[in-house]
């Protein structure tokens, strides 16, 4: 446990809200493992403002409100920095194929996969799309997130992918947490572009890319770079133009294959390389250099029950920082769950509690560009929190199919669960 010294300066009487008895596991970059037995944490305009020992406290400590934490623990809220939430339909007859042999590939590649969601999210309604992405973003809430990212790439054509980044931004408008847009025009390609992926590029850089930025429906640009969808050549095009547009990229790389996109997607100074089951050592020393957030999704490695894994041991001792997200789509990851993420990226791959931990709080802060806003709990972020019912924060890795979450606390304000 660390010790923080009273803040002579803190202006204690000015506080909205103050919790007390509460155990605190700030995750911050300087001692991610670091906690605070009886803590106190205060918070004024929706900032935190103080936190430390409950002896510690300002003598002058007072608060409009002053909240129990009945001894649990107080955890930054969690930030999903990987989701495809938004989407129509659901695919468990490809979960039965895949038990009986069938490959992702093999789906995907006649036609099912990625496509068939695309079939279903045109065909619906805007409100139709969000009121089916709702349940899925409600038991995120409930597990504390705090922050979330959705992509676009189910409409694959102008009026569906806008209607995609829509729902999200009136999601972040109409519940209580961030939402962060990626556009994700490049996932598949379209079934009127079969065989001319360079020129669906062309009109992702030309036409929808600039048409939706200037709607403000975009925060980053995002693309797959597979063999069963978009080479580097293709991809380094649609980064070329979200450049132009002074948007930030980030890639599905490695997944199932390594093209490079590692290196490429650090090239352009990305905030994240996400998947990367196939990264070579020199996708690695390029993440590093350019201080690019690596994205573990282990869910899609768990329901594709790929035998390949990131190389957490390699991405650790290299210092690369580690994102853990949930993938929340409806083929290769059908989880809208980061207390099961956590569980699975000790399990899958290696990671520590303390590493899922950061991973889903600071790291992907960072993956989404907001490392400065959220994601730890330190003084002049925002008071995005959440208490939880455990012993140990371990606990929340060490269990599957539980959620402790007993309050959750977005911008100062006490969320409903
Ligand atoms: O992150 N790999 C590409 N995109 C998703 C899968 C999407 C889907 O199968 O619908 C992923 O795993
Ligand atoms: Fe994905």
């Amino acid at each position: 446990s660390t010790a923080a010294a009273p803040d002579p300066t803190a202006t204690a009487s000015h506080w909205d809200a103050l919790w007390l008895n509460v155990r605190l596991m700030p995750l911050t970059a300087a001692d991610p493992a670091a906690t605070v037995c009886d803590g106190a944490l205060a918070v004024r305009d929706g900032r935190i403002a103080w936190l430390g020992p409950r002896a510690a406290l300002p003598a002058d400590a007072a608060a409009k409100r002053v909240h129990d934490g009945g001894g649990g623990w107080l955890l930054p809220g969690f930030i999903d920095c990987h989701t495809h939430v938004v989407h129509a339909g659901q695919r468990s007859e490809e979960f039965e194929l895949r038990l009986q042999g069938e490959s992702y590939e093999a789906i995907a590649r006649r036609g099912g996969g990625i496509l068939s969601t695309v079939r279903t999210t045109r065909a619906a309604s805007e409100d139709a799309l969000f009121a089916q992405s709702l349940p899925r973003v409600r038991n995120l809430l409930r597990e504390g997130v705090t922050t979330l990212e959705v992509k676009s790439g189910y409409g694959l054509e102008p009026h569906s992918e806008a209607r995609m980044l829509r729902v999200a931004r009136r999601l972040g408008r109409e519940l209580p947490l961030r939402v962060r847009t990626t556009f994700l025009g490049a996932h598949a390609v379209p079934p009127e572009f079969a065989g001319r992926a360079d020129d669906y590029i062309t009109l992702l850089c030309d036409d929808m890319l600039p048409a939706l930025a200037a709607d403000n429906l975009v925060d980053a640009v995002d693309a797959f770079c597979e063999h069963i969808a978009f080479s580097t050549a293709q991809v380094q095009r649609l980064f070329e133009a979200a450049q132009r547009l002074h948007l930030p990229v980030k890639l599905h790389a490695g997944q199932l294959s390594d093209l490079g996109g590692a290196e490429l997607v650090a090239r352009f100074g990305g905030l994240s390389a996400d998947h990367l089951e196939e990264i070579s050592d020199a996708g690695i020393d390029a993440l590093r250099r350019a201080d690019c957030v690596a994205v573990l999704l282990p869910g899609a490695v768990h329901f594709l029950q790929v035998k390949e894994r990131p190389p957490v041991a390699e991405l650790r001792a290299a210092g690369v920082p580690m994102a853990l997200a949930s993938d929340c789509n409806p083929g290769t990851s059908p989880m809208p769950s980061v207390l099961a993420a956590l569980n699975l990226g000790c399990l899958l791959l290696g990671l520590t509690p303390v590493e899922a931990l950061a991973g889903a709080t600071r790291h992907a802060a960072a993956a989404l560009g907001l490392a400065h806003e959220t994601g730890s709990l330190e003084p002049g972020k925002a008071a995005d929190f959440a208490l939880w019912d455990v012993e140990r924060p371990a606990q929340l890795c060490a269990t599957l199919g539980f959620n402790a979450c007993r309050q959750v606390v977005f911008g100062g304000e006490l969320r409903p669960l």
